[in-house]
């Protein structure tokens, strides 16, 4: 009896740090594999690139700004990879259109709708949470509830648009100058 319950108690010793490690790979991750968003983005990330969606029947029509940590975009051109944990933020601003000193129409983005966020896990660390899949974890946070992931699962909300950048590991590096050796 004896040994057996040194074991339970051992496994459960090495158990909990395993836990509390899990999310250790980035700061915007819990150990269950919960998603936080990023809020120091404009402050602390580079901007890898931006997307002008101007068709008016689409959902996603805005300015999209897509940033990455300077270490992680710094990773990328000397390796041609994300790093573990490299954080992705897609945020998309709802489009202004007007004449300007520099043009008529100019399209700017004004207050920030959504954003679109991925974080590298290289180590397939929460296989059976439908957010964690092909290489990364997958969120969506609305500006009306910022603190809220409100994506369900990657293969509903995520899977489906991504494929075409399968070949790059599910990012659409094309672009994103920032990615490429200078
Ligand atoms: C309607 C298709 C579509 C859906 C749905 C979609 N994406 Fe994307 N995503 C794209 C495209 C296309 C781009 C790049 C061009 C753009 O933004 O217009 C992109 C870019 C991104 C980027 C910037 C990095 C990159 O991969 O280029 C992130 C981050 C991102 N998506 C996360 C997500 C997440 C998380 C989900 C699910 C919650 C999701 N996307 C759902 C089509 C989609």
């Amino acid at each position: 009896m004896k040994p057996a319950f040194s074991r339970a108690l051992l496994a459960s010793a090495l158990a909990l740090p395993l836990l509390a490690m899990a999310g250790d790979f980035s700061p915007y991750v819990n150990g269950q594999g919960h998603i936080s968003r990023p809020t120091e983005v404009r402050d602390r990330f580079v901007h890898l690139g931006s997307w002008a969606v101007l068709d008016e029947k689409s959902p996603a029509r805005g300015l999209h700004d897509v940033y990455t940590e300077k270490t992680s975009a710094e990773h990328y051109r000397k390796t041609g990879q994300f790093p573990d944990g490299a954080t992705l933020v897609k945020e998309i601003r709802k489009l202004e259109t007007g004449a300007m000193t520099t043009g008529d129409p100019v399209v700017w983005g004004s207050d920030a709708a959504v954003w679109f966020v991925m974080v590298k896990d290289a180590k397939g660390r929460f296989s059976g949470n439908p957010l964690w899949a092909d290489g990364w974890g997958w969120a969506l946070f609305k500006a009306d509830a910022p603190a809220t992931n409100a994506a369900v699962s990657y293969e509903a909300d995520c899977k489906g648009c991504h494929v075409p950048a399968a070949k790059t590991d599910r990012v659409f590096i094309q672009g994103y100058p920032t990615l490429t050796a200078r």
